[in-house]
């Protein structure tokens, strides 16, 4: 009896926290989410607006262990904490390694990592943060020709694509119908792996002039 009431009283203390308030894609509003702290995101974090610290996170499934691991799950946890996120982004992160074939090749793997971590603000979001006035004034830049370009082709997912004419490169009619889908970890990484494969790998040679070239 006592037991009862007491599971009753944490159970009805924990529904609140418990419970989830949705969230949508900006411009697909198919693309379905939950409002969650960034750290417990399995997925993308798109940046629609939801109430104080949580953000939209579009769920996508888990990725098995990785074999072989480039990257140490204690390495990443140390570089960008040791959250449920990071677990399961690092494990993204180690199959685009070994896609892009430069799981043994340090600098390769190093240069990779720093273009993830920086166009994704160190996994804290997939998908540009800014006002409408801000993304409208890129309405005509990065091979934008539409008004509302700006804000539709913003940067997204792991290699920061950005612009009407990159997205269109990408030759993927599912993202040219709904762009927030470059923004999954999946869709990243094979944009990533596009990215890679066609023109940076042999430039990054372990020079700082071919790092450099990456950009
Ligand atoms: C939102 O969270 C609830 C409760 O955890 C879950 O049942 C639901 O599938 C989630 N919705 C989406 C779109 O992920």
């Amino acid at each position: 009896m006592k037991f009862s009431l007491l599971l009753l009283t944490l159970l009805t203390c924990l529904a609140p926290a418990l419970s989830q308030t949705p969230c949508e894609g900006k411009y697909d509003t198919r693309i379905k989410g939950n409002c969650s702290l960034k750290s417990l995101c399995e997925g993308a974090l798109l940046s629609v607006d939801c109430s104080d610290e949580n953000s939209c996170c579009i769920q996508r499934p888990p990725l098995p262990n990785p074999s072989p691991v480039c990257i140490s799950i204690t390495n990443f946890k140390n570089l960008y904490g040791d959250t449920v996120r990071t677990g399961y982004i690092h494990r993204y992160l180690n199959k685009a390694l070994n896609d892009i074939n430069v799981c043994q090749n340090c600098v390769a793997s190093a240069a990779f990592l720093a273009i993830a971590a920086t166009m994704t603000n160190e996994f804290t979001t997939d998908d540009a943060i800014g006002t409408d006035a801000q993304f409208s004034a890129d309405d005509n830049k990065y091979g934008n020709t539409q008004p509302g370009d700006g804000g539709r082709f913003r940067r997204r997912g792991y290699f920061g694509i950005r612009g009407r004419k990159m997205y269109e490169s990408l030759l993927d009619p599912e993202i040219m119908e709904s762009p927030e889908k470059a923004a999954m970890p999946d869709k990243a990484i094979n944009i990533a792996k596009t990215k890679w494969t066609s023109s940076m790998t042999k430039l990054a040679d372990g020079t700082m002039y071919g790092f450099s070239m990456l950009w």
